[in-house]
């Protein structure tokens, strides 16, 4: 033992040195710390990305609940390390068969006020989130699938401690407290909001969990949880049309990442229903030959730029971009090298341009959530997930929350006379603008995974975290930092932080009109480190990235 101990002491030691250098070899960034520990607690099975991912939304259907879950749905892209393969699951909410493009109107032709369209049956959608991630688990799972929800269940039947956005949201959110079993869940007996650090139980989402567990996705088809749905959503005040043949009908949609170059790598994201990965690729094009690279980071040239860039796809994503099953897209003919050059020349670098053609007004929602998991085997998956504004359609069944995500369809079917392309139609979905992405190199290799929740604003929040790591070099937290510039046609947003408030005076003198304002964010990222990987999250969110 005595010759023993120093080789015990030194193998210890030189063991230290090598983990303190790795870089982790498998990671997950999301939006919350538990919900990191369920999908890292799964990696550490053994288990792939997507066995990860279930866990991970599991957990932040317990305790981020504003944001996403089981009444709600997503867009996931997943990466095959093994084939380098890239696999898309729609799992996006549908118009139920009884919907109608006029069903957001008043009796008076105008569009319902934006809360009252919120918080009615009219705005939940067939839910896709349990169907997608089963989906995904049968096809690139390998553990079971029952084992994947013990952590969230134990946290939702024991107890979780309420994060400082959970309550931010609950105070305010007010109307939320009018739904019964919410009051039950998340306010005080004299009906305050539970605050910060108060512990929530959620009895009723461990059984619905555990019922998913034993039974996967059928149970929100059919049988009581079902019914349920279909009777609050029809008995609603506003009612929807939502009906057992529509969660009956329910398909996950696979289709073909839509990829693009951007200087050496390609981009790959998600195309129609979702107007992101589009907008994404069009912005990157527009912005190529100016060369973000030179620039610092956020100075005057590519706040600017990116600002320019973003406006002239906002203007298209307003005229073209709806479900593709319905409408025509004509995604070639947007991402075509000669149209991006014609629509490049309205981008000059010493004037604004103004605003582009008419925008449907935009709707300010933060109920999503973005989840970035790498494995050990090289397998990643990009997940945006949600009910779409915070507690959804306020409404909770089983524990969970139904969602309003066809409040993401336009309210006017018509507008100057001819048909806009995002009205409501049966069986449609929502157009998105959840941009879960991934970024390979010239072997296909992948170089980093990126997504944000956010609404209209995940586009512009991927956008400039891709040009902070592809242009600037930064690393995933650091590019996530950066304070944020949006365009979405209209004003130029500039963050309330850093130094980016300091060029408003200097973009008005270009003829940008400057609204500075808070963000909300939401990007959760993982980049390419020497042999392993380094993450972020957004710093604005309770999120963190983690990895061993
Ligand atoms: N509800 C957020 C989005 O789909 O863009």
């Amino acid at each position: 033992m005595r010759l023993l101990r120093p080789l015990l002491v030194a193998v210890a030691l030189l063991a230290g040195a090598g983990a303190a250098r790795a870089e982790p070899r498998q990671m997950v960034a999301a939006a919350h710390p538990l919900a990191v520990e369920a999908g890292l607690e799964v990696l550490a099975r053994g288990g792939t990305a997507v066995d990860a991912a279930v866990a991970v939304q599991m957990m932040l259907g317990v305790v981020e609940p504003q944001a996403s879950g089981i009444g709600g749905g997503g867009f996931l892209l997943y990466f095959d390390g093994a084939t380098r393969a890239i696999t898309v699951y729609d799992g996006r909410e549908a118009a139920p068969a009884g919907a109608t493009p006029t069903m957001f109107l008043g009796a008076d032709g105008k569009p319902l006020p934006f809360r009252q369209a919120v918080a009615s049956g009219k705005s939940v959608g067939v839910p896709g989130t349990v169907a997608l991630l089963e989906r995904a688990h049968k096809e690139h799972g390998t553990l079971a699938w029952n084992s994947l929800f013990a952590t969230s269940i134990d946290a939702a039947r024991h107890g979780f401690p309420v994060s400082s956005r959970l309550a931010a949201w609950l105070d305010q959110v007010k109307a939320f407290a009018g739904e019964p079993a919410a009051r039950a869940t998340f306010f005080d007996a004299d009906g305050a909001p539970k605050k910060q650090g108060d512990t929530v139980v959620n009895a009723a989402l461990a059984d619905t969990m555990q019922r998913v567990a034993d039974k996967g996705a059928t149970v929100l088809r059919e049988g009581p949880l079902a019914e349920e749905m279909v009777r609050r959503v029809q008995a609603h005040a506003r009612p929807g049309t939502l009906s057992l043949a529509d969660l009956a009908g329910y398909r996950v949609i696979k289709r073909e990442a839509l990829c693009g170059p951007y200087r050496i790598w390609t981009i790959c994201g998600m195309g129609p229903p979702s107007s992101g990965g589009l907008a994404i690729l069009q912005a990157l094009a527009l912005l190529e030959p100016f060369e973000l690279s030179r620039d610092q980071p956020n100075d005057l040239r590519s706040v600017h730029l990116i600002a320019e860039a973003s406006r002239l796809v906002f203007a298209d994503r307003a005229h073209y971009v709806a479900d593709p099953a319905f409408v025509p897209v004509p995604v070639e003919k947007l991402l075509a090298p000669a149209y991006l050059a014609e629509r490049r020349t309205l981008i000059s670098p010493d004037r604004s341009m103004g605003v582009q053609g008419a925008v449907p007004p935009g709707y300010v929602e933060h109920g999503t959530s973005h989840m970035t998991i790498v494995d050990r085997q090289g397998n990643a998956v990009s997940f945006t997930t949600t009910i779409e504004s915070p507690f959804g359609s306020l409404m909770m069944v089983g524990g969970f929350i139904l969602n309003n995500e066809l409040t993401d369809f336009s309210a006017v079917a018509e507008r100057d006379g001819r048909p806009v392309a995002n009205r409501v139609e049966p069986g449609k979905r929502p157009r998105s603008s959840m941009s879960p992405t991934f970024v390979l190199n010239k072997d296909r290799e992948l170089v980093l995974a990126v997504g944000s929740a956010g609404g209209q604003r995940i586009i512009g929040d991927t956008l400039q975290a891709l040009i902070g790591m592809l242009d600037w070099n930064l690393s995933a937290q650091a590019a996530l930092d950066l304070p944020r510039v949006l365009n979405m046609n209209g004003p130029t947003e500039l963050e309330e932080k850093g130094d980016l408030p300091a060029l408003a005076e200097r973009l008005r003198a270009l003829g940008h009109q400057v609204q500075v304002r808070r963000h909300e964010g939401g990007l959760t990222a993982i980049r390419r480190e020497g042999d392993g990987w380094g993450g972020g999250a957004d710093p604005r969110r309770d999120g963190v990235a983690k990895g061993d």
